[in-house]
């Protein structure tokens, strides 16, 4: 096999800043937490840590609202911190990729400010701006998703034009049509291609290009927030200048794009022929019901339309934005199988921080609630130690997840068939199997109904996975081979026996 890019075989784990881990003990987590724990991440195998963003922000959108892409908020450390972190992580062998918003700023940043200072700022065009409708009203019908959704638009009173902000009134959206915002934002990404980072992943990047025509959305669809419809051309063209520019740097750079589309469908054209996206977020498979049948219409569909165009697929059950998927699935058993699909079906997997613990969403007291979007759940801090605060100050900005003790760092590294354990074990797997790591993917026919099982093989190495979304146990005599890796540890090293217990998933090797 030709040698892949990195950003094909790696294995990504995503940082929530504020919640990996606290340094200088204020109780939020910062940049020196993340580098002051790259032993956890070294320890785990990952390959790429992607930092959620550290720009400076009034974080009304917990920095997802970027007054100044160029320096790093002071809640979260320095740039010199950021340098540190860099330097510490490549010295580990792992890439470091930021979070790049590029489809709005805060309303605080200066260039909001200049822009809505006058009709006549030399900034006005930067941003979305629209007369009110002939009634009077908003300029079309788009929503926003939160708070509790409503417009799009934000009115001025002091220039009499609404802006437009898929998102909150605080993050106006930027106008991608004025080749001025093309080239500050590319400057952006010079900055810190610059300072040495491996790459980026873009904030709902589909959102980037818009038909300025800004017609109304369909009726039948007029109640779904617009971030998550917006799908124009303007976007790919965008996407291809961003490429080049990555592409001039050497090492490889990167960028994985949150296309924030609920049809599978929709995300290939975003990889551009290999002119667009390396790498795009492909979000259905997270809201799949766990059922086997589920599943593998979602590989099949994945095969036929990315393998299609050579766009490579990339893999993730939990993030910042939802529950997480130990908490949808109910159940651990059913975890670990998730954690083992997951690591072994064709193409990039991104870990969420947390979930080589299995934590569970906090339960956060509404008087303790701080995102708008209702997420704080799944942002609650890691757990690193069994002691009272878990390595954090009490109280920490979220409480901890449920079992916090059980569940933290300290307690699972000692417990050889903990979850982390397991997400270690496999993902030594797959740097020691080229198969897993880049192979093909077969699915195999001639399993019964309840059991998703896959093929995995390169000229010299094959990989057979089963899993059992059932609740009982299924036989599979069709199935053969040494047991390598099993969710729940039973037959390792033995031959397969031909059933499946519970919600268990193995490797098998011929
Ligand atoms: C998607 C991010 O993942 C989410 O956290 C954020 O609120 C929105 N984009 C707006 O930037």
């Amino acid at each position: 096999m030709s040698a892949l890019p990195w950003w094909k075989t790696a294995v990504v784990y995503q940082i929530y800043p504020r919640s990996f881990a606290d340094a200088n003990g204020d109780g939020v987590g910062e940049i020196e937490g993340v580098r002051q724990h790259l032993d956890h991440l070294s320890w785990l195998g990952v390959d790429a840590i992607w930092l959620s963003p550290i720009f400076r922000s009034p974080m009304r959108d917990f920095g997802y609202d970027v007054a100044d892409y160029c320096d790093i908020d002071p809640v979260f450390g320095t740039l010199a911190d950021v340098d540190a972190l860099i330097a510490d992580a490549h010295g580990r062998g792992i890439r470091v990729l930021l979070d790049w918003v590029p489809a709005h700023t805060s309303s605080d940043h200066p260039w909001f400010v200049e822009s809505r200072s006058s009709r006549l700022s030399p900034k006005r065009d930067w941003y979305v701006w629209r007369d009110p409708d002939s009634d009077g009203t908003v300029p079309n019908n788009w929503q926003r998703p939160w708070p509790r959704g409503g417009a799009a638009w934000t009115f001025d009173e002091a220039t009499g034009q609404y802006w437009l902000h898929s998102f909150l009134p605080d993050q106006p959206d930027l106008n991608w049509e004025n080749p001025d915002v093309v080239r500050a934002m590319h400057e952006t990404l010079r900055f810190w291609l610059d300072r040495g980072v491996d790459g980026f992943r873009a904030d709902v990047v589909h959102n980037i290009g818009k038909d300025p025509a800004l017609k109304d959305a369909p009726a039948a669809a007029a109640h779904v927030p617009h971030c998550a419809l917006n799908h124009d051309p303007r976007t790919i063209d965008h996407l291809r200048g961003i490429r080049s520019l990555l592409d001039a740097y050497p090492g490889e750079r990167m960028m994985v794009g949150e296309v924030f589309l609920m049809d599978t469908s929709k995300i290939p054209p975003y990889y551009a022929d290999g002119e667009g996206l390396h790498l795009a977020f492909n979000f259905p498979p997270m809201f799949l019901p766990w059922k086997s049948e589920s599943w593998r219409g979602c590989l099949e569909q994945v095969q036929a339309e990315f393998d299609a165009i050579d766009a490579w697929p990339t893999w993730v059950l939990s993030n910042h934005d939802w529950p997480r998927h130990r908490t949808r699935l109910g159940n651990e058993p059913r975890a670990r199988a998730a954690a083992m699909l997951l690591l072994t079906v064709r193409g990039t997997p991104f870990l969420y921080m947390g979930e080589e613990l299995g934590l569970e969403d906090a339960v956060v007291p509404p008087e303790r609630a701080v995102d708008p979007g209702g997420r704080d759940g799944c942002r609650a801090p890691m757990p690193w130690t069994t002691s009272r605060g878990h390595g954090w100050p009490d109280p920490a900005w979220l409480p901890f997840p449920p079992k916090a003790g059980a569940r933290s760092v300290e307690a699972e590294r000692e417990d050889p068939g903990s979850m982390l354990h397991l997400y270690r074990r496999l993902l030594q797997l797959r740097r020691e199997s080229s198969a897993l790591r880049g192979g093909a993917l077969a699915l195999l026919d001639d399993v019964p109904p309840g059991v998703l099982a896959y093929r995995r093989t390169t000229p010299d190495d094959e990989r057979l996975v089963a899993i059992n979304f059932e609740e009982h146990e299924v036989a599979t005599a069709s199935l053969t081979g040494l047991v390598e890796m099993s969710t729940d540890g039973r037959g390792e090293g033995a031959p397969f026996v031909g059933r499946l217990g519970a919600d268990q998933a193995v490797v098998l090797r011929p």
